[in-house]
């Protein structure tokens, strides 16, 4: 799908040929002397239309514009929520197999936030995924023009919005595939596919590899398991070499079925989405290399499976992690802690300006946060408020949670230097304290995305989150350079 910004207004909007045109009209529209602003102002002036989000008014060839259906749809007051809302039901009213052009025009100018709301709004309403349908119904629209009169000033918003959903895109098709079709072999591939693109490099260590690190907490996960671990070593190469980078971290459990520890039966599918850590990755490297910024940056997949066989590992085991602390895994369903925390050791070898993992890490987090902010964990403020600031303007919000040491209390045991988990109580708390206990050679944050990576029930679906989020932190440490 290819996205393009036009400095035009209604006039303009008039005369585009597209198969359809969405034009959104805020509250405060004020109508021009032209055709097509004349018949919005009669519409909402008749009250056959109103300008609240998700009010529309359709019409089939009307005169006043060249696109077979036009869709009048309120846009409130403007801001990235209601035009969010207004692009969303209107996309899914003109959503059909003839759809191929699209114009989504505002009618007055444009906020930036409010441009980047329609380009992710679009893209979303217009995902259709095909993978293993055996007729697939993909999406039709290819060509997406949006309008605004003040097109010159959103310009730079547009463009990495653009770039971002076809980053979250990447990520949200990869956390949709099924587990059999995703597995840690198949996502190594993905990535050595992005290699392909300029200034990305891959590389990818298999089970002997890892053995060799010591990354003893991460082979204890994939040893119950027949699919072979990938541990997926991306690099985008922006700057200098000299240029520290960051690291990016994405849990990568292709299926978590809980181990031996093994989780309830109902709802078990979505544990095929523990690996939007790794996709998430994966998307963000895609949009860099639209982007281009000059920065370093490595991504860190440790990919594997979290079955059950008679190698499986066992509650209460005591395995030996890279940086040489002995973990006592009490409970098998912690695993994604165990896959990281080897990724977050392997991660000092870069000497990274900061290291964020990010992971479908647990079930407290959905608790705390449900799914609208990420849970934000940072060792150091500075980072912590980046990442938080990258949330607002992505729109793909986080909120920061604590990492007071008392948090860690539970972890403790006599049978190693640190258990798996520790109790249920502020369950993402504990866990992100254990990951903290990995990271002492670098400013390091955690985001949890266990609430907020794929949505359940009837729209059951990756959101590609958060790629907006990690893609806006990384474009604010270009500029800061
Ligand atoms: N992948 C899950 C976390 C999860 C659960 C994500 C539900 C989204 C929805 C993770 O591996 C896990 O199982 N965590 C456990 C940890 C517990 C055993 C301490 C959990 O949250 O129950
Ligand atoms: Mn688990
Ligand atoms: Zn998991």
């Amino acid at each position: 799908m290819n996205f393009e910004l036009k400095p035009i207004g209604l006039v303009g909007a008039s005369t585009e040929k597209c198969d359809a045109l969405v034009l959104l009209v805020p509250q405060d529209f004020k109508a021009g002397k032209d055709d097509l602003s004349e018949l919005v102002g009669q519409a909402l002036k008749s009250a056959d239309l109103e300008a609240k989000p998700g009010k529309l008014l359709s019409l089939y060839k009307p005169a006043q514009a060249h696109a077979t259906r036009v869709v009048l749809a309120g846009a409130g007051s403007g801001s990235a929520r209601d035009v969010r809302a207004a692009v969303v039901a209107a996309v899914a009213a003109v959503k059909s197999p003839s759809l191929k052009k699209l114009l989504v025009c505002f009618a007055a100018p444009a906020q930036e936030a409010a441009v980047r709301a329609a380009v992710m709004a679009v893209a979303d309403a217009s995902y259709a995924y095909t993978h293993t349908k055996s007729k697939p119904e993909g999406r039709t629209l290819s060509k997406v023009l949006v309008g605004a009169s003040n097109a010159t000033e959103v310009q730079t918003t547009f463009d990495r919005a653009v770039a971002t959903v076809v980053g979250a895109e990447m990520a949200k098709e990869w956390a949709n595939r099924p587990a059999n079709h995703a597995t840690p072999t198949l996502l190594a591939q993905a990535a050595q596919e992005l290699a392909k693109l300029s200034k990305i490099s891959c590389e990818v260590l298999g089970p002997k590899e890892v053995a060799k690190l010591g990354m003893g907490a991460f082979m204890a996960v994939a040893q119950g398991s027949d699919q072979p671990l990938r541990f997926i070593v991306l690099k985008y190469s922006g700057a200098a070499k000299s240029q520290a980078p960051t690291v990016l971290v994405g849990k990568g459990i292709t299926f978590d079925c809980g181990g031996i520890s093994i989780k309830p039966a109902p709802e078990m599918d979505e544990m095929k989405f523990d690996m939007s850590g790794a996709a998430s990755v994966l998307g963000v490297f895609r949009s860099l290399a639209a982007l281009k910024p000059a920065i370093n940056v490595v991504g860190l997949i440790p990919a594997c499976e979290n079955l059950i066989n008679g190698q499986a590992v066992k509650p209460g085991d005591v395995v030996t992690s890279m940086s040489g602390q002995t973990i006592e895994i009490l409970n098998t369903d912690a695993e994604g802690r165990l896959v990281l925390c080897d990724a977050l050791t392997y991660a000092e070898r870069f000497k990274p300006t900061a290291v964020v993992d990010v992971a479908t890490l647990t079930g407290a987090c959905v608790i705390a946060l449900g799914g609208v902010r990420s849970g934000l964990f940072a060792s150091q403020d500075a980072l912590g408020n980046a990442l938080f600031a990258a949330g607002e303007t992505a729109q793909d919000l986080c909120w920061r949670m604590p990492l007071d040491d008392d948090y860690a209390e539970g972890l403790k045991t006599g049978f190693a230097d640190v258990a798996n988990v520790g109790g249920r109580a502020g369950g993402s708390i504990t866990a992100a304290k254990f990951l903290q206990r990995f990271t002492e050679k670098f400013p390091w944050a955690h985001l949890d995305i266990a609430g907020t990576a794929w949505k359940s029930g009837a729209a059951k679906g990756a959101t590609g989150r958060p790629v907006g989020l990690l893609v806006e932190y990384l474009m604010a440490q270009a500029q800061n350079k």
